[in-house]
């Protein structure tokens, strides 16, 4: 982890072989199905496709002892990216995972000389608020009822360089 934020590590003293892979339309199902376990308003099959489908894409799963756990999908821009989608296994989750698969986000990041992410969060996903906030992102405006039920939404920097 080298943006400048300490973060304890709990995965140092367990025992797991995580890895990193592209996520590619052959992952589909898997990844759907941990997004319905983990969304209320989950992406549909569509939103992934499309996602994948854009040249300007970056995305990456974790993998647990060959099991997929988590993924993100995350869209480059000129010189900052946005993450449209990043999720743990709901079974997983809280255990160091999600830290380490931003890592591996921000490590594709810095190699293109990208040095800024940002990310809408609902207001009412208080653990991902509280994830972002943990990896040093900054609440820059409010979007009112920004979502399809209205609710609204946070939208989050952070300034790696
Ligand atoms: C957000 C998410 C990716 C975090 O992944 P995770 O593996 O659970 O996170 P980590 O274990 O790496 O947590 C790192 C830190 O984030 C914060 N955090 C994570 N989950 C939290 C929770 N449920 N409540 C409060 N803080 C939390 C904590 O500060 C935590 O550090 P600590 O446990 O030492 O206190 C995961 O909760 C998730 O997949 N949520 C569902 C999908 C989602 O909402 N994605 C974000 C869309 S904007």
């Amino acid at each position: 982890m080298n943006w400048g934020i300490s973060i304890k590590m709990k995965l140092t003293t367990r025992l797991i072989n995580i890895s990193f892979r592209g996520f590619t339309s052959k992952e589909l199902d898997r990844v759907l199905a941990i997004e319905h376990l983990a969304y209320d308003t989950p992406w549909s099959k569509t939103q992934f496709i499309n996602s994948l489908n854009n040249p300007q894409a970056l995305a990456s799963l974790l993998v647990v002892d060959g099991q997929v756990l988590g993924y993100f999908v995350a869209l480059r821009a000129l010189d900052s990216a946005d993450l449209l989608n990043i999720c743990i296994h709901p079974d997983h989750q809280q255990q160091g995972l999600g830290v380490q698969l931003f890592d591996h986000l921000v490590q594709q990041l810095q190699t293109l000389n990208l040095d800024t992410i940002f990310i809408e969060v609902r207001v009412s996903n208080k653990s991902a608020l509280s994830f972002y906030q943990t990896l040093g992102f900054e609440v820059i405006a409010k979007r009112k009822k920004y979502y399809s039920n209205l609710e609204d939404a946070k939208i989050l920097r952070l300034q790696m360089a």
